[in-house]
């Protein structure tokens, strides 16, 4: 996609879960263009996770207006989630799973390979890149029920990358990782963005928050409190108020 498209726009949007009364995001504009990197950042509850899932249309919006690559999410879920790569934040492995990681990792071509073909020799070759960029290329045939916490956040890393998605949807990246893995992985981020992927991630901790994002988003409460260029929100303080204080309720 060009530089500078509009790929993400939502406009005083608001999510409710069912069966809820208060929204869990609330009167949110946010947009977000081709070639951002931008990093949502908020306390716990705050509604990073509900955005996300709001925005790849998971989670149904209940009011105001919400538009990915053009497209209003509310009906268009299908064509809106092949383009995206997502990467959950709450995962539980089963320790028996058969699945081997090739296998997990090739299930993020699903949506290019359609249903009428088998995989090619180009989808392995997208799937052994990827493995080699999170650096687990010796766990080809590992099943993934075997895997540590980290290892499991990276291969959901490297089955995004296979997707080839105009955007990456991350949350909490760095959770897992420990010090050397989480700089790995946020150069790793820093250079599928410098190829011309859009990212957007979050993030409850101020550590996690990428040297090289362009754009931070603050919420609290279901809210964006605040958002701009990275450099400037830092300069604010508003992030360690936040982070620090974290009024969540309302
Ligand atoms: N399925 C659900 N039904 C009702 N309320 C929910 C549901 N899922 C989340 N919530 C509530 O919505 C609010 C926002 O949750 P969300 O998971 O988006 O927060 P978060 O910012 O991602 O938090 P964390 O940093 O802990 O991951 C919370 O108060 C949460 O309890
Ligand atoms: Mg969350």
């Amino acid at each position: 996609m060009d530089a500078g498209t509009m790929i993400i726009r939502l406009e005083n949007l608001c999510t409710v879960y069912e069966g809820e009364r208060i929204p869990a995001i609330r009167e949110v504009d946010l947009s977000v263009s081709s070639g951002d990197f931008v990093c949502v950042v908020g306390p716990n509850g705050s509604g990073k996770t509900t955005l996300l899932e709001t925005i790849n249309g998971i989670l149904k919006y209940t009011s105001g207006r919400g538009e990915v690559f053009g497209l209003d999410i509310a009906s268009n879920g299908n064509a809106i989630r092949r383009r995206i790569g997502y990467v959950i934040q709450n995962f539980e492995i089963d320790p028996l799973s058969p699945f081997l990681c090739k296998n997990v990792v090739m299930s993020g071509r699903t949506g290019k390979i359609g249903l009428l073909r088998f995989p090619n020799s180009r989808d392995w070759e997208m799937v052994r890149g990827s493995m080699g960029l999170v650096g687990l290329s010796s766990y080809w045939e590992r099943p993934v029920g075997k895997l540590s916490g980290g290892e499991f956040q990276k291969i959901l890393l490297a089955r995004a990358i296979a997707q080839e998605p105009d955007i990456f949807l991350l949350d909490e990246p760095f959770a897992n990782l420990d010090l050397r893995a989480r700089s790995e992985v946020e150069r790793l981020l820093s250079r599928i963005h410098a190829d011309g992927s859009t990212m957007l991630m979050v993030s409850h901790e101020v550590n996690s928050i990428p040297r090289f994002c362009t754009h931070i988003v603050v919420m609290d409460g279901g809210r964006i409190i605040s958002q701009g260029p990275r450099d400037e929100i830092v300069q604010s303080g508003i992030i360690n108020e936040i982070l620090s204080m974290g009024r969540t309720s309302g």
